[in-house]
């Protein structure tokens, strides 16, 4: 193990499974359960995934390779490593703005973050409550009570609370449910998932509740992070990311199994590039940043832990493979469920939320519990890298403790996401601002740094000699920099006119 200077870090992953796991654990997260599905089909589904699939190897995997190998070789916080290469190799010290944008990048990253993490706690007793069965039978009360009024409803219906947040809830009755289709507006029974997606809004609504799980995660993560690298950061993840695995595989039979396995394979498989436009492809690059947890220099800092025997280019690989193989994974969970049950799939940033309790509901009650578990440590492992940023910044630049800095920046986070959870929009904003933008911005930054600024020497030495190297820095000359450029030029501009 290389033996890092005395102002490096001295803290290491103890193990290659720890840094896998670890990895692993930063890259798969709410981005692949949650961001993943809904903008997929936010967009049109395949032809979405295709350019996902292509943007994950020709921008994320490279720009995944280049952060782990600055990291490694800085051993230091991001913004502290670009500052080091920028004096070392004599370098215009502007490039260290680029740590900067990274920093700014994932701390709004994780101050919505951790508000979703606080929908996917919230619905952890939520499963447990055993409401999620009643959806199928209620359904039927309902349709047999339209014009009812709410206040005798409510004293029949347990699954959910009605109000005027139910899309079947109008002037304080029960209505059927107005839907457009082909420009004229139909009426239609009410559905297994407008209970689902009324109860949703429910959970979001109610902001005390909201509020108080987020901050128990959050606290969570301030502890973990306080602990330290190998002691607190690679140890969750050793015992969180494989119990996630073995639970997916299990969701995504019962799914296949039991939902419209077929209609998810052709919304999945079969594209159609009629629907694709720069914003689809623009969702998709940044949809790839987001989920490998690259542009934000996020990965310098996991990188600065990695020891000198563990090879990059496997390691990146194998991250980037198992993610995908997680986004992927989590579609065939989702969409034979939204086609089975009519739902729609656009549904937007509820999705996860209002699909997964439906099938829950017509399983025993502890799978749906254990699987928001499961969710919630892979959006853990997630958060605790974003923050990990700040406190490793604030650790070796301005030598604040790991304890202060983490209690710190996580008061300034729960006053930021107190924001979110009172103007849920915001989250919209903050999410394309930081994920769509921000992140293949930074992409862009970090290829042209490690492709053109960065001597190729120090690349060897981190990447290794060869084919991998030589492809690796094709793409962040020319690839990465001109391609995303293009992209988030003509893709925002597209968004905003
Ligand atoms: N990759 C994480 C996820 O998919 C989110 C993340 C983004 C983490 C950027 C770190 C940096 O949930």
């Amino acid at each position: 193990m290389a033996l890092p200077s005395v102002s490096g870090k001295s803290d290491h992953w103890g193990s290659r499974f720890g840094f896998i796991m670890a990895a692993v654990g930063s890259s798969v997260g709410l981005g692949n359960l949650w961001r993943f599905p809904f903008t997929a089909g936010e967009n049109g589904g395949s032809a979405f995934i295709l350019i996902y699939l292509a943007s994950v190897l020709l921008f994320g995997l490279p720009v995944l390779m280049a952060e782990y190998a600055l990291g490694r070789h800085g051993q230091r916080s991001a913004i502290a490593t670009l500052r080091k290469i920028t004096t070392e190799e004599k370098k215009p010290s502007a490039w260290v703005g680029m740590g900067w944008l990274g920093a700014l990048a994932s701390l709004i990253l994780f101050s919505f973050y951790i508000v979703i993490s606080g929908w996917v706690f919230d619905y952890i007793p939520q499963s447990f409550s055993g409401a999620f069965s009643l959806f199928s039978d209620e359904v039927e009360l309902l349709n047999a009570n339209i014009g009812q009024s709410v206040a005798v409803m409510n004293e029949q219906i347990k699954s959910v609370h009605l109000s005027g947040a139910c899309s079947f809830v109008s002037d304080g009755v029960i209505t059927r449910v107005a839907e457009t289709v082909d420009g004229a507006e139909v009426l239609r029974d009410i559905s297994v998932g407008d209970v689902s997606a009324c109860r949703f809004a429910e959970t979001t609504g109610n902001k005390l509740e909201i509020f108080i799980y987020t901050a128990i995660f959050l606290l969570l993560n301030v502890i973990v992070l306080a602990r330290g690298v190998h002691g607190g950061i690679e140890r969750a993840a050793e015992i969180l990311m494989p119990a996630f695995f073995i639970m997916l595989l299990g969701m995504v039979v019962y799914a296949c199994v039991t939902g419209d396995f077929a209609g998810a394979a052709n919304f999945l498989l079969t594209p159609d590039f009629s629907k694709v436009t720069f914003n689809t492809v623009l969702a998709a690059v940044g949809q790839a940043f987001f989920s490998l947890s690259v542009g934000s220099c996020v990965m310098f800092t996991y990188g600065a832990y990695l020891t000198r025997e563990t090879s990059i280019p496997k390691n990146a690989a194998l991250v980037a493979g198992a993610d995908t193989f997680v986004a992927l994974i989590a579609g065939f969970a989702i969409f034979p469920i939204v086609f089975a049950f009519g739902l729609n799939e656009a549904g937007g940033p509820g999705l996860l939320f209002v699909t997964l309790p439906i099938a829950f509901g017509q399983m025993p009650t502890f799978i749906g519990a254990v699987f928001f578990t499961l969710a919630l440590f892979a959006a853990f492992t997630s958060a605790v890298s974003l923050l990990e940023v700040g406190v490793s910044w604030l650790e070796d630049q301005k030598a604040i403790g790991r304890v202060k800095g983490a209690i710190g920046l996580g008061v300034l986070m729960l006053l930021i996401a107190t924001g979110y959870i009172f103007r849920g929009d915001l989250i919209d904003h903050a999410d394309f601002l930081s994920g769509t933008v921000m992140l293949p911005l930074g992409g862009v930054l970090i290829g042209l740094f490690a492709g053109w600024v960065v001597p190729k020497h120090i690349l060897i030495k981190e990447l290794g000699d060869g084919l991998v190297l030589n492809g690796v820095l094709f793409l962040l000359r020319f690839v990465v920099p001109i391609a995303i450029s293009i992209i988030l030029i003509v893709g925002i501009v597209g968004k905003f006119s």
